[in-house]
């Protein structure tokens, strides 16, 4: 495994109370980073804070809905009240809903755009905010999707999704380009089929509508995988990393693909 010297820096990671938050958040925390572990679910955030610190890592864990920009500002706050300082914000809590355009209700809409696209705004400009007034630059690292870049198609009707990712490559070219100035680097990853709760959630809800077996959806989508296995979540935590990491400092405002070739651009 690469190292990425981190040490001694302060990061957080929203939604990393499992899947490829808690990956991501880990990782981090391998590097030598300070981490706070925000999920909207406390219990799964304490268990990957506990999991960091028996590692010998150090982290605590908050509650926090990133559709808050009190719960936004706050999780700043508490970070910088306990460490000092904020270095990496890694946007990643993120929803999914299975429903065709056609049949996509305003509720699926407003939750989409609130979570996946709001929540990387108001996240984004807590931490901004709080490296612009630090004076020594920073990273905001967001976890877009293939779905930010490509329609998922007819059969993944993924739509309202597809279009809060979209938004999120957005955000990511324009406040790259805002932040630059000040030496805040503000990237993207966009993943392919990662072996998540969320993807198991997708799975079943398309196997029920296309009345198919459970799992075979999932199957079918990580057979066209040119890399030929499923995504794992350290995947993407490997290039969140390089993201954070003096490696990547001459990046700003990009979009990077994790996919196993699955998105041609
Ligand atoms: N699984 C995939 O195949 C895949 C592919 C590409 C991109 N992504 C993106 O990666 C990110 C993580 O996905 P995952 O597969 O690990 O999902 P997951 O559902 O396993 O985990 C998401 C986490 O986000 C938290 N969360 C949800 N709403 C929140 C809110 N309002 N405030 C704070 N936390 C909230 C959940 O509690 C959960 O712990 C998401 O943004 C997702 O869109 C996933």
């Amino acid at each position: 495994m690469p190292r990425y010297e981190l040490e001694g820096q302060v990061a957080i990671v929203t939604g990393a109370g499992r899947g490829i938050g808690r990956a991501i958040a880990r990782r981090l925390a391998r590097e030598g980073c300070r981490v706070t572990v925000a999920d909207l679910d406390e219990a799964t955030a304490a268990v990957v804070a506990a999991e960091i610190n028996q590692e010998g890592g150090e982290s605590q864990a908050l509650a926090v809905d990133v559709t808050s920009k009190e719960a936004a500002d706050g999780m700043v706050r508490r970070t910088t009240d306990r460490w000092g300082s904020l270095n990496i914000l890694v946007n990643n809590a993120g929803i999914g809903a299975v429903a065709t355009l056609l049949d996509t209700d305003e509720a699926t809409w407003d939750a989409m755009m609130n979570v996946n696209a709001k929540g990387v705004l108001l996240c984004s400009q807590a931490a901004a905010r709080q490296m612009i007034e630090q004076g020594n630059g920073g990273r905001i690292i967001n976890n877009a999707s293939g779905a930010g870049k490509i329609a998922p198609g007819k059969a993944v009707p993924l739509g309202a999704y597809a279009a809060s990712k979209h938004a999120v490559v957005a955000v990511t070219k324009q406040m790259g380009l805002e932040l630059a100035e000040h030496g805040i680097l503000v990237n993207c990853v966009c993943a392919g089929i990662v072996d998540t709760p969320m993807w198991d959630l997708i799975d079943r809800e398309i196997a029920t509508m296309q009345g198919v077996p459970v799992g075979s959806v999932k199957e079918q989508a990580v057979a066209g995988v040119p890399l030929g296995r499923i995504q794992q979540p350290e995947d993407v935590a490997n290039v969140v990393a390089f993201l954070a990491s003096d490696d990547a400092s001459y990046m700003a405002g990009q979009t990077y693909n994790v996919s196993g070739g699955l998105l041609p651009y």
